[in-house]
């Protein structure tokens, strides 16, 4: 059966056409990949307990075999018996934040149980598991008796995708299917949390915040201690996420003065042009300026977009500028890993 499936060819198909799900669940029951929507990125799916089918994820992804996994399942049950949760301490915790915030932008890792197959944890002792929140994802999910592994459905290094187009531009004919569900809502990862007995720690910012986590639980939580605590200057580089163009530089609004009268793509929010063009006129004719929402939730939304965007111009340089508000930590920290 799998072979039918064969690597050359991504087959299309569609959230709307009912007769394409049962493609979906044949394709997953027989070890193949199928990138499904959820409410963050684009996910690559495949059975979450077939050490073959997970190897053939890293493969297609090019994705470093020390990167673990997130199991994605369709409910707390399910989710529950993927962990150890004999302490009791850390039995809690998940209870609270699996009702609280699933289906949903919350990956929560934890002990796992022996059973799941190394690859999917890189040999890790905890496991990340997520419930999404899409629709026909979780209707798929409910009709299968395994999890799916869900990394973002891109070539490792490249942007993650909202738009099914997006996967097709990365992994066309690297897996059997993509399932097209319009954009992705949220548009940027979940957030990861860690929990044992002692300890509660954000692994990855996304965009339910640290302070949302230490309500639902009522203690606090040990931030990400990542890009917020770097100075984010011009020229900050990073590899993860970068898209296929020259150089990419992240600046902040005071300091894209210096680039503006040059023939750069620039992305930035609405408010910015506009303020930065009656200061200092109207850009380059052959510049691209591509404008996002003043609002960060649709600014993180319309981010992958604008990146995949970007890389339709030959211009020598993107320039990013990192939006301001509370919100933006976890946009902030995709743009600084979108930077070279
Ligand atoms: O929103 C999302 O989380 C998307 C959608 C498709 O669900 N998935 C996603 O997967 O972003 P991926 O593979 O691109 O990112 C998974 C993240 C990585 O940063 C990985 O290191 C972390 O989760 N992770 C997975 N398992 C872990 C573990 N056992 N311990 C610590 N971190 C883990
Ligand atoms: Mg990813």
């Amino acid at each position: 059966m799998s072979l039918e499936y064969h690597q050359s060819k991504t087959i299309q198909l569609s959230a709307r056409c009912k007769n394409d799900l049962p493609t979906v669940l044949d394709i997953l029951k027989n070890d193949g990949l199928v990138a499904l929507p959820t409410e963050t990125v684009y996910g690559l799916a495949a059975n979450g307990f077939s050490s073959a089918a997970i190897l053939k994820v890293f493969k297609a992804k090019d994705r470093p075999a020390n990167n673990p996994l997130i199991l994605h399942t369709d409910n707390i049950e399910k989710a529950s018996n993927l962990f150890d949760l004999s302490k009791i301490a850390t039995k809690n915790r998940f209870l609270k934040l699996a009702h609280m915030f699933w289906p949903g932008p919350l990956t929560i890792v934890a002990k796992k149980r022996s059973h799941l197959p190394k690859e999917a944890t890189a040999g890790l002792e905890q496991v990340a598991v997520r419930i999404p929140q899409n629709e026909v994802t979780n209707k798929i999910l409910s009709c299968l008796d395994f999890p799916l592994v869900m990394p973002s459905a891109n070539l490792s290094t490249r942007p993650s995708p909202t738009r099914a187009e997006h996967v097709l531009k990365t992994l066309d004919g690297r897996i059997d299917a993509v399932l097209d569900d319009g954009p992705c809502l949220v548009g940027i990862e979940s957030t990861v949390v860690r929990i044992d007995n002692d300890v509660v720690e954000i692994l990855r910012p996304g965009m339910i915040q640290p302070t949302e986590i230490e309500t639902c639980l009522d203690e606090p939580v040990k931030n990400f201690a990542g890009v917020a605590k770097a100075p984010l200057c011009p020229g900050q580089s990073y590899l993860h996420y970068s898209p296929n163009v020259c150089v990419v530089k992240l600046y902040s609004k005071e300091d894209i003065d210096e680039r503006w009268l040059y023939d750069d793509v620039i992305i930035a929010q609405k408010n910015i042009f506009s303020q930065k063009e009656k200061i200092l006129g109207s850009r380059p004719k052959e510049s691209v300026s591509i404008i996002l929402n003043d609002d960060t939730l649709v600014f993180a939304q319309e981010l992958y977009s604008a990146l995949y965007q970007a890389e339709g111009y030959p211009k020598k340089q993107l320039s990013i500028v990192k939006p301001e508000g509370s919100e933006a930590l976890a946009v902030l920290d995709r743009i600084s890993r979108a930077v070279r």
